[in-house]
């Protein structure tokens, strides 16, 4: 299904509140809640309103357990770039998440390390049980995670290349695109389609050709996106620009 708010704030205070009353019906179960969660600026006030719960309402998040969808690679966590950084700064320093239950892929690891690192990845999910509630953006590639165009629809976590308009659009972040790294590490389309509940967020008119394809288009590894359309538990969350070439 799709749900269209009339602004990115309202829509995503309305995830934030999804997002915390799963962690609470899981605390009145003495259960551990597992997120799946993404970086780039989508999810920026969907974390901002569960640090606000946190700190106003009294959201606790003891019993959470995190697990990112992605990392760029070679990438240090402490590097302004990182998504170790950026979780940091936007979540996890403001709330009382235990930070053993955090997991972001490890950019630092030497390239022949990766395949183990990334099945111990997809082990430790599964070993929980499988990711609760999966947060996404969307590449104007189509991609989610960094599962570019041409990624399989059972891919699980791996090394992968960035696509250029990828790198183009992160340049900023990295003063320039020959700063951008060329790869990244991200769970698969398979891993996240194990979560029970996905949540695709998109904001602004930049992203509504790409919403577009992803909702109505013929599904295909062109638009990775596009295999969500064969999932019954995912929703599409979006304002009304990302929503406005929907038919
Ligand atoms: C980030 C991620 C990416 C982003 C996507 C949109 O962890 O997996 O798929 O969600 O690139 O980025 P923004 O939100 O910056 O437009």
């Amino acid at each position: 299904p799709v749900t269209v708010y009339p602004n990115q704030k309202v829509a995503s205070v309305a995830v934030a509140k999804r997002i915390a009353d799963l962690i609470r019906s899981k605390q009145d179960r003495n259960e551990q809640a597992v997120l799946g969660l993404a970086t780039g600026v989508t999810p920026i006030g969907v974390y901002a309103e569960l640090v606000r719960l946190h700190k106003e309402e009294g959201l606790s998040f003891k019993n959470v357990i995190t697990f990112n969808l992605d990392e760029y690679y070679p990438m240090r966590p402490k590097a302004a770039q990182s998504y170790v950084t950026f979780m940091n700064e936007n979540l996890f320093d403001h709330i009382d998440i235990d930070k053993a239950n955090v997991h972001i892929p490890d950019g630092t690891l030497k390239q022949d390390d990766i395949p183990a690192f990334c099945l111990e990845y997809e082990r430790q999910i599964n070993a929980l049980g499988g990711i609760d509630l999966q947060i996404l953006g969307i590449g104007r590639t189509g991609h989610i995670g960094f599962n570019e165009p041409g990624s399989a629809p059972n891919s699980g976590t791996r090394l992968v290349t960035l696509d250029d308009l990828t790198r183009n659009d992160a340049s900023r972040d990295f003063g320039g695109k020959a700063n951008v790294p060329t790869k990244a590490i991200t769970m698969g389309i398979g891993t996240i389609f194990k979560a029970r509940e996905i949540i695709l967020m998109a904001w602004s008119g930049k992203k509504a050709p790409i919403i577009k394809k992803a909702v109505e288009g013929e599904i295909s590894g062109e638009v990775p996106a596009t295999y969500l359309q064969l999932s019954d538990h995912v929703e599409f969350i979006l304002d009304e620009d990302a929503a406005s070439e929907l038919t």
